[in-house]
């Protein structure tokens, strides 16, 4: 995915494209932090919630970067300055092109717990890894945290250094069939233990007394991270593909296959947060580290669980990889595009980004600890900052330029050199009023709610 200018190389077709967008998407998005969410934010309806901005925002938002990128052959910068050259073009284009950089050191941080994960179940420690305060003793050691961050930090570079994305690509494409099968063992084995279907009820029966605000912030700032929209990935996968993959059937393939493994991610996890807690409130509301507390206990449960957690770690491992490469790919690559940097020295960068701003996030449970940002550690307030506050302007941005400077029917045009644009009528409407009006009230309330005028 770099090399853009000199030969533009394209996806195969209409299967090679969907493996890639997919293979971007799926990540620990959808296994780690769309279960954390949905059990904290109201269950069934964070579910509903999600399914209908996937399915109108989400939807919209896709159709619209990907047409752009795929008309102008360009990454997020290039792609907003070929609709004019005023700063505005520009800061659009750049909005779109920090997010990743910003989302890369800590998505490497939660890697380094799976990786911890994995070396645990290696070595055959299933018991200690279920139990209690072994999460938080393992975050809270500075030196433990950092290491295992700078693990899976270094992976990501190697496997970029040594340009070996496409055998780790190759590789996943076995691996991800793999976790979605594993998956579902794990999440029937969890939904049958004694306590469970009280999960089960709450992941799938919306209740609206469980509906607040923040279901509505949480929801959309999950979509955008794990159908990695609003950050200028779906604009740089556009220029890459060809003029006759369908568009619209591509973008609903990936919405449909990316949500089935988050809800198949909330079967594993949810029903056995109940089974094991007993449905505590406290236990729901558990955040970032639900997947690592929860799903130790199932293994160590489980007649193979020995096995079983050592194959689900590395999967998740090799999910989480493929997204971080993706991740610094498309950084390197804005640096080259942009700035004219050599290869190496965008690399360089990155890493240096990934290091610093990683390091911080890591030990904001330890060394750190004492730094709150904005009432949130470390590692939170950079997820909060690009999920609920620069995605929802990156998209507005994406909105503006389509509605005012490229125009719909050029979009349309685009669509239809491929597809029938089924539902353009909705596009239409979502992208001039609900997406910018809705992602603005977003902002706003998310800025309000961490200055303490709205709480959430
Ligand atoms: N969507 C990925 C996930 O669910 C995370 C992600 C966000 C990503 N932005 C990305 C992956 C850009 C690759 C490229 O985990």
């Amino acid at each position: 995915m770099n090399d853009n200018q000199k030969a533009r190389g394209s996806f195969s077709g209409h299967v090679g494209y969907i493996l890639a967008a997919a293979g971007s998407a799926v990540g620990l998005g959808n296994i780690w932090r769309f279960p954390y969410l949905a059990a904290k934010y109201g269950g069934g309806i964070f579910l509903l919630v999600y399914i209908i901005l996937a399915l109108t925002f989400g939807y919209t938002m896709m159709m619209s970067e990907t047409a752009l990128g795929r008309m102008t052959g360009k990454s997020p910068v290039g792609a907003f300055s070929a609709f004019g050259s005023s700063g505005l073009h520009r800061a659009g284009g750049w909005i779109n092109a920090v997010i990743p950089m910003l989302i890369l050191p800590y998505y490497s941080v939660i890697g380094g717990w799976v990786a911890k994960y994995l070396f645990e179940y290696v070595r055959g420690n299933t018991a200690g890894a279920a139990s209690d305060g072994f999460f938080t003793s393992f975050i809270t050691s500075p030196g433990q945290a950092e290491g295992w961050f700078l693990v899976f930090a270094a992976l990501t570079l190697v496997v970029i250094v040594l340009g070996v994305e496409n055998g780790v690509e190759r590789v996943s494409r076995i691996m991800m069939p793999g976790l979605v099968l594993l998956s579902m063992m794990v999440a029937v084995y969890s939904m049958t233990r004694p306590g469970a279907l009280a999960g089960v009820r709450y992941f799938f029966i919306p209740d609206l007394s469980h509906f607040s605000w923040m279901t509505v912030v949480a929801a959309l700032g999950q979509m955008f991270y794990s159908l990695s929209i609003a950050m200028g990935i779906l604009i740089t996968y556009g220029s890459y593909m060809k003029k006759n993959v369908d568009i619209e059937n591509a973008m609903h393939s990936v919405i449909f296959f990316d949500s089935g493994i988050a809800v198949l991610a909330g079967l594993m996890i949810i029903p056995a947060v109940f089974a094991f807690s007993g449905g505590d409130p406290a236990a729901l509301q558990a955040g970032p580290s639900l997947m690592f507390i929860t799903m130790p206990k199932v293994f160590a449960e489980m007649g193979a669980g020995k096995l079983v957690g050592l194959i689900f770690f590395l999967l998740v491992l090799f999910a989480a990889l493929t997204s971080s490469i993706s991740l610094a790919e498309t950084s390197a690559s804005t640096f080259e595009d942009e700035l004219g940097w050599s290869r190496g020295r965008a690399t360089a960068v990155v890493a240096v980004i990934v290091a610093v701003l990683g390091s911080l996030s890591s030990l904001g449970f330890s060394s750190l600890s004492g730094v709150q940002l904005l009432g949130m550690d470390i590692l939170d307030f950079f997820d909060f900052l690009t999920n609920s506050v620069m995605m929802p302007i990156a998209a507005f941005a994406v909105c503006i330029l389509v509605v005012f400077s490229v125009g719909l029917s050029r979009i349309s045009e685009e669509v239809r050199q491929s597809s029938k644009f089924r539902f353009e009528g909705m596009y239409r409407v979502v992208v001039r009023t609900i997406a910018p009006i809705f992602v603005l009230i977003i902002l706003l309330s998310s800025i309000a709610s961490v200055l303490g005028v709205l709480s959430l």
